[in-house]
């Protein structure tokens, strides 16, 4: 059952979601790209993709630890998987403020291949930001039925985003010479 108390966190989650995504939009499509060559910023996709590879793990471990009925366990690595994710935000913020976009220059067969992973990724974690906001709201408010009804949605989906986070930054290593 919907609780007046729910109705409020859902509208809540939903301003600071959009708030999220809108700013990531404006970052990504709206702000002239920054263009700095040689800077420390050069080494955040690889910290990046460590932080993805780092939540991933963090994902199968906490999912594990609820199916073995540790609760602790479940509560802690789920908590620093929405860390690692975080610190992600913030260190993909700080690279598109720096560098801007990054091209796919290569061709043939692993340009779809590139491209499909890329777009499902980026579709994918629209959602995602709203429904990890929600999965805790209910874990937090002792709501289990509500928290394990949604987590089973947001964990996939989590863990396909931070899976592909990790290809992304692997195809634009191996194939992306210009
Ligand atoms: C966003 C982070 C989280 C995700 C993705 C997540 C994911 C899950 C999943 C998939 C299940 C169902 C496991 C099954 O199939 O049996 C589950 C159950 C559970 N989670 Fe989480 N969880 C998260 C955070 C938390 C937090 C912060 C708490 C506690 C404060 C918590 C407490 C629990 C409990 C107690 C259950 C067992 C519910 C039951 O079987 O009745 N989870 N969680």
């Amino acid at each position: 059952m919907k609780t007046n108390n729910d109705s409020k966190a859902y509208a809540v989650i939903a301003l600071v979601s959009v708030a999220v995504l809108l700013f990531l939009t404006w970052l990504i499509y709206g702000k002239e790209a920054g263009v700095a060559h040689d800077h420390w910023a050069s080494w955040l996709p690889a910290v990046n993709s460590l932080l993805n590879a780092t939540t991933t793990i963090l994902l199968i471990l906490g999912y594990t630890a609820i199916r073995a009925k540790n609760k602790q366990r479940h509560i802690k690595l789920m908590l620093s998987a929405t860390l690692t994710s975080g610190l992600f935000l913030v260190s993909y913020i700080t690279y598109h403020h720096f560098q801007g976009d990054t091209k796919f220059v290569a061709e043939g067969v692993v340009r779809p291949i590139y491209f499909a992973i890329l777009i499902s990724h980026i579709v994918l974690s629209i959602p995602l930001v709203p429904m990890v906001f929600t999965t805790l709201y209910h874990a937090f408010n002792k709501n289990y039925e509500k928290h394990k009804w949604m987590a089973k949605k947001t964990f996939p989906i989590w863990l396909y985003v931070s899976v592909t986070g990790v290809l992304i930054y692997v195809f634009l290593k191996l194939f992306n010479h210009s």
